[in-house]
């Protein structure tokens, strides 16, 4: 068996890495900062779609300093539409803690690191290893790809996470494990890609045994997905004679806290709820709307996917006097923007705004 090289792969990363916005540029020493706030983006996120983002936190608060004395709904607004809302919540508050205790300056240790809110395994060894030039495993889903491929792991994930942490921290150099790790990103990325890898312009052709064995896109294993559930609910489109609508915060813990939301109820399984979904009817949604009015089912539902369940909203929409007094905020549709709405709420908005009548008119002519 020949035993990969990691210098074969910094070699192809000097020529292939990706231009992405958090990358130093060769030679130059990377921000810890940004990276620290590169990388709890691209949890979860791509790396298309952090990109924006990235450059708009870098922007407004430059400096770890400006984001720990920034506002937190500030910050909610800012992360609005990259979802995993916890992470806006404990970005904030690494932030204060970098610059409490340890005079604005990230930790270069792994341990260190951990101990600050949001900082995992993975992150912390990320930070290390881009930041400080420390030889630190850093494993995310390319990595394990690549090392599962390499080294034909074939026990199925998340058990075969140890074998591939091991091989990992064997393959790791001393010398440029910051880049080192990227590379392994990068090629993950874009050569050892899930399904179809480019085989024929990996640097790691030769030693890799999966390739030898023909399979490589069989691994790594993954153990079924467990099928997610429904959850249903309804949203409240209250709307005020001037033309303003209601919009109200979410409790700060739990499923998007401190996010604005348009006025809706629980959102619960059928089951969980007791009851099927014909009789969870609409005069049991409609008891759990913030005010008593008039309501008038819009047509069509939001559908909106999260970790754990898809969700289904109906939309129902009533028109109040001025004067209501309703916990929340009044907001004319134009002014959206200036509140930080998740993105299952920005398709409530917009089905709100959508002229379904035109819809019901053209259903009934057919
Ligand atoms: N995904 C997570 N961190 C990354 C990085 N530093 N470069 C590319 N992709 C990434």
């Amino acid at each position: 068996m020949v035993m990969p090289k990691a210098s074969t792969l910094l070699s192809w990363y000097d020529v292939h890495a990706r231009r992405l916005p958090w990358r130093a540029l060769p030679g130059v020493k990377a921000d810890p900062y940004a990276v620290w706030l590169s990388e709890i983006m691209l949890q979860q996120t791509t790396v298309v779609t952090v990109g924006p983002y990235f450059q708009k936190f870098l922007h407004k608060w430059p400096r770890v300093q400006d984001l720990a004395a920034a506002d937190i709904d500030e910050i909610m607004h800012a992360w609005a539409g990259l979802g995993y809302y916890s992470r806006a919540r404990n970005l904030h508050a690494c932030a204060q803690a970098v610059v409490g205790t340890h005079a604005g300056i990230f930790p270069s240790a792994q341990a260190e690191l951990l101990k600050l809110p949001g900082i995992g395994p993975y992150t912390a060894a990320a930070v290390a290893a881009i930041a400080y030039g420390q030889a630190a495993t850093v494993v995310d889903g390319n990595v394990e790809r690549v090392i599962a491929r390499l080294f034909a792991i074939t026990e199925v994930l998340p058990a075969a996470k140890k074998p591939i942490y091991e091989k990992a921290t064997l393959l790791t150099p001393a010398k440029r494990p910051g880049d080192f790790a990227q590379a392994m990103m990068d090629l993950g990325a874009t050569v050892c890609t899930p399904k179809r890898p480019a085989c024929g312009r990996c640097p790691w052709t030769k030693p890799c045994i999966a390739r030898a064995e023909g399979n490589p896109e069989t691994l790594p294993v993954k153990a079924p997905k467990k099928e997610k559930p429904t959850r249903r609910g309804a949203a409240f489109w209250i709307v005020r004679a001037d033309g303003a609508v209601l919009i109200r915060k979410r409790p700060p813990k739990g499923l998007l806290g401190g996010m604005m939301e348009v006025p809706s109820t629980e959102w619960l399984a059928d089951v969980e709820s007791g009851l099927s979904k014909d009789i969870r009817s609409r005069a049991q949604l409609l008891r759990q709307a913030p005010v008593d009015a008039k309501w008038k089912k819009r047509l069509g539902n939001v559908r909106h996917t999260f970790t754990h369940f898809h969700l289904v909203l109906e939309l129902y929409e009533a028109r109040v006097p001025q004067k209501m007094q309703i916990e929340g905020v009044w907001v004319q549709p134009e002014n959206f923007d200036d509140y930080a709405l998740p993105t299952v709420m920005k398709k409530v908005v917009s089905l709100a705004l959508s002229d379904t009548t035109q819809l019901v008119k053209s259903a009934r002519r057919r």
